[in-house]
């Protein structure tokens, strides 16, 4: 498994960006003490998501302030109209782990 962060590290309904090296970035996501994660790029443009803002399950990108679902990656609101792939997050008291495909 690869280590992502400190579950403390990710604010309460927010967003973390997080490099584990050899792997693309990923964000992070607490949402009410459940932790997510999916890619941090845009799917519709150049955009970090983790520099967006969480709004209840959504993540708003910074840049055309299009939407994705959090838990699924599924595009929300336009101008996002494709998915974004999201990863399973297992807990290990405050650590938060990738676990292998
Ligand atoms: S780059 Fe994210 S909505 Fe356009």
């Amino acid at each position: 498994m690869i280590l992502l962060c400190k579950k403390s590290e990710v604010p309460e309904n927010g967003v973390l960006r997080v490099a584990p090296s050899g792997r693309k970035p990923l964000a992070v996501y607490n949402l009410g003490g459940e932790f997510y994660a999916t890619d941090d790029r845009c799917s519709h443009g150049d955009a970090r998501l983790s520099s967006g803002e969480v709004e209840g399950d959504l993540i708003i990108c910074p840049l055309h302030f299009g939407s994705f679902d959090i838990r699924t990656g599924m595009a929300v609101d336009p101008p996002c109209s494709r998915e974004i792939e999201t990863f399973r997050v297992v807990a290990d008291g405050d650590d938060l782990f990738l676990p292998p495909a």
